[in-house]
């Protein structure tokens, strides 16, 4: 039983026998089963530069699993490898390959026919297909995403390739014709931009990194990549199959610390393109540092405070529902989960009251146990800042609204969900991005007052309204629009599908990714025109019949 008053909040919750405590989550090495066991330390050395895989010989970075394992001395997180702290010399040297490869647009790779290239990328996936296995157990250990959800994130990763692939085609067939236009005759196409630096986030480090990292490839554009921070090793069972898959220096990868890598990259002024999915301020810092700001083409997706919007008329059942998924599913750690919610004060009793049964049926656990929804946390640190979070809240009159039933609570690397109320403004988690299991409550009276917080908010991404009043869900999605790149009607906030536009406005990102608009990013324009006379017609019909440029042709891909 769970009352709360509107000035006076009192919890008398019992402890459901559904609730693990955090404490029993943590395997001993012999309770995990043998095909989910790491049984060797992966001690990756090798890096792809110019085509060759090359050996590190230099320092090395200890890869930890959010994994703790039971011991007779306690509990010790899993030490599952090591990865290359490469220099600015390595990174260097994958830029020149890159460079090279490009070679100001004549290079093998940016003038080859798109169904060539699109050729190139299918035996990429039929490669990438064979190391299932590996990626998804992979994911598991380094992130500590579920089984169920590493699965759908390499499967999605799959059908995003195939996706683009399909989408290049109809944008090349699109461009195979001339057009006339006041006496103008000409044609159109999308070409590479040139060298292009990616960085994917550590929270989808295969499915976000390959959303940037495949368009610019089959656009015809050369590549550095580097992995995320946390879900490194998981790359490299794809490094062969890169390596194989296309021409040398194409795609290049480095691994080390952001600064003396991409850093050292990004002052060269080399890179034409930056596709980059991670904080506002990382993205700051690197962009700063390129000399000429107009060169570089960035696409961006950075932080958000995305709001949950619950109106007095909300069918509740599915309010909540989707609340606890949207703010917690991967333990909260998606930059399109809700991250604060605002529930009419007139229903805030009944919404926290379901909404804490409904966390309290989430089953915590490792992330290859069937029905896992909540699991231990990649990041050094992280449940010290969440915890200081809610500290923050408590010392302004917050209160953990599941306390008894473990919320807050840590062990080890992980962190029980915990849900605040009443949240105001002067907390830091109002308007901070958690990225983690704590989820705000915010009681409001008139929805102008949501309407403020998100005008007023630094980020601009998504926002969802929960209500039945097809009126007042107008209204509010009118004044929104202009706020958010995309506002959910009784559902949560989310990327997918992923031919949909995904973007933001103010600090949550720059430039548009979907299927198609990905192409689009990480190409320009670019016209070859002509006088419209028959002198004219006749070198553009020669060029075209004797097959003479990979620009002025008029094949159709079938
Ligand atoms: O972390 C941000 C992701 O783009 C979110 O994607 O909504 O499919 O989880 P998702």
């Amino acid at each position: 039983m769970l009352s709360v008053n509107n000035t006076q909040y009192t919890v008398t919750r019992m402890k459901t026998p559904n609730t693990i405590p955090a404490p029993e989550i943590f395997p001993a090495e012999q309770d995990i089963p043998t095909k989910y066991q790491i049984h060797e330390f992966i001690e990756q050395r090798e890096y792809l530069v110019n085509g060759e895989l090359r050996q590190w010989e230099g320092p090395m970075n200890q890869v930890l699993s959010p994994v703790c394992i039971k011991t007779n001395e306690g509990f010790q997180q899993k030490v599952i490898g090591s990865s290359p702290l490469l220099t600015s010399k390595e990174s260097l040297e994958a830029l020149e390959a890159a460079k090279e490869a490009y070679n100001n647009g004549q290079g093998f790779w940016p003038t080859l026919k798109v169904k060539e290239r699109i050729q190139y990328m299918e035996i990429f996936v039929d490669e990438m297909l064979k190391q299932r296995d590996e990626v998804i157990k992979l994911l598991m250990w380094e992130i500590g995403k579920t089984l169920a959800d590493s699965a759908k994130e390499f499967d999605r990763t799959v059908t995003y390739i195939k996706d683009t692939i399909h989408a290049l085609k109809e944008l090349d067939r699109r461009s195979s014709k001339f057009e006339i236009e006041s006496g103008v005759i000409a044609q159109i196409r999308r070409v590479p931009l040139g060298v292009t630096l990616c960085m994917g986030p550590y929270n989808y480090p295969l499915n976000e990194t390959f959303t940037t990292l495949i368009p610019a490839l089959i656009m015809g554009n050369t590549v550095v990549f580097k992995p995320a921070k946390y879900g490194v090793l998981l790359i490299r069972p794809l490094l062969e199959a890169f390596k194989n898959s296309f021409p040398k220096g194409v795609i290049n990868i480095i691994y080390g610390r952001g600064r003396a890598t991409v850093g050292a990259l990004m002052e060269t002024g080399k890179l034409d393109a930056f596709a980059f999915i991670g904080t506002n301020k990382g993205a700051n810092d690197l962009k700063k540092m390129h000399p000429k700001p107009h060169k570089l083409r960035s696409v961006l997706g950075l932080d958000a405070k995305n709001p949950g919007i619950v109106l007095p008329d909300a069918n509740m059942e599915n309010a909540v529902a989707e609340c606890v998924t949207g703010s917690l599913s991967y333990n909260g750690q998606r930059c399109t989960a809700l991250k604060i919610l605002f529930v009419h004060r007139s229903i805030v009793d009944e919404f926290l009251e379901k909404f804490t049964e409904a966390i309290d049926q989430l089953k915590a656990g490792m992330p290859w146990e069937e029905g896992v929804k909540l699991t231990p946390l990649p990041e050094p640190g992280k449940t010290d800042y969440l915890t200081d979070l809610v500290k923050d809240a408590e010392a302004y009159g917050a209160k953990v609204v599941n306390a008894e039933n473990g919320g807050g609570e840590i062990h080890e690397t992980y962190f029980h969900p915990a849900v605040l109320y009443p949240v105001t403004a002067e907390m830091k988690v109002y308007r901070e991005e958690q990225f983690g299991p704590v989820v705000p409550v915010v009681a409001y009276d008139d929805v102008e007052e949501v309407v403020d917080y998100v005008v007023s908010s630094n980020f601009g991404q998504q926002a969802s309204i929960f209500g039945r009043d097809s009126k007042k869900i107008a209204a509010l999605v009118d004044e929104l629009y202009h706020q958010v790149s995309r506002i959910n009607i009784n559902a949560q906030c989310q990327r997918g599908p992923d031919v949909f536009p995904f973007n933001g406005r103010k600090d949550s990102a720059e430039g548009t990714l979907s299927v198609s608009d990905a192409l689009r990013v990480f190409s320009i324009r670019t016209i070859v025109a002509t006088k419209d006379k028959e002198s004219n017609k006749e070198i553009i019909r020669s060029i075209v019949r004797d097959g003479d440029s990979s620009f002025l042709r008029t094949d159709y891909i079938l």
